[in-house]
């Protein structure tokens, strides 16, 4: 039997597909990197560390243990404090030149749901909901890279049921619709697949995809509320991923990721 430590956890193995990844990724992106880190502040916080220190090879950045996880809009990102696996966190540092980065982070969540299960929708931008509760979150920062840019694309993805947390909604877990299913076999799912969607974005934008994401849109036909007051039906996104709001005044578009959107109705989705 494993003997505790101080602290009173057992610490866990997770043995991480990061051989498998490489192999898959590496023939596209030859300087390509796996690490996995037993512990870090945020693997967002780290790669763009590493960036602005002028580190911008393309890297997958596991961190088994987050302890200062970050989500959008400056929130914290309560992601598993116990290395347990019970939450995926992951970091993809990549330099990118697209034409135009708008539609990015929708395609981030789209290829993610596209490589995990039929059922999961994207919540707009790029949250992953399944079951009116949220099951991912995506976090994209970017650096200077001398003549392009780097980007980190941060995702978390619950596999275990975890508590509300002070949500209103607690957060659903990937095991619920995918029983048994560990988070290392899903950042094996996740993880070529995703370099493959960034890479192809970066040529083609986001209107190739506006179809694909329409299939998944969870708000689409809804009520919505906008925190700039802005009211209406959800109706889609346009070929830059702009969230269109159908008001009494006409179509509105809402593109400014300081705008948080939920249903007008009593079951609010957020
Ligand atoms: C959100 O839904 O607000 C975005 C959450 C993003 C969380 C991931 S976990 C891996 C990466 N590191 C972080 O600190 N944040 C992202």
């Amino acid at each position: 039997m494993d003997a505790l430590p101080a602290g009173g956890m057992v610490a866990m193995t997770v043995k991480w597909p990061a051989e498998a990844i490489w192999e898959e990724v590496f023939a596209v992106l030859p300087s390509f990197s796996v690490e996995i880190l037993p512990e870090v502040d945020s693997t967002n916080t780290e790669l763009m560390r590493r960036a602005r220190a002028g580190l911008t090879d393309p890297v997958l950045l596991v961190g088994e243990r987050q302890t200062a996880g970050r989500g959008r809009l400056g929130r914290d990102w309560k992601s598993d404090t116990q290395g347990d696996g019970g939450t995926l966190t992951f970091s993809l540092g990549i330099a990118l030149q697209p034409q135009d980065w708008s539609g990015l982070s929708l395609a981030v969540g789209l290829s993610v749901v596209q490589s995990l299960h039929p059922d999961l929708q994207l919540k707009w931008p790029n949250d992953v909901w399944w079951q009116g509760r949220k099951l991912a979150g995506i976090l994209i920062e970017t650096a200077s890279a001398g003549d392009q840019r780097y980007a980190v694309i941060g995702i978390g993805i619950n596999i275990t049921p975890r508590e509300g947390d002070g949500l209103r909604t607690p957060p659903a877990a990937l095991q619920e619709l995918m029983p048994g299913i560990e988070a290392p076999v899903v950042l094996q799912k996740v993880a070529a697949p995703l370099v493959h969607a960034v890479q192809v974005f970066a040529s083609q934008g986001f209107a190739p995809l506006r179809q694909a994401f329409h299939g998944r849109d969870l708000l689409y036909g809804q009520p919505v509320v906008c925190t700039d007051g802005t009211q209406g039906i959800a109706k889609g996104v346009d070929a830059g991923g702009v969230l269109l709001v159908h008001t009494d005044n006409g179509l509105v578009k809402i593109n400014s990721a300081e705008v948080s959107v939920r249903p007008a109705s009593p079951s609010s989705l957020s």
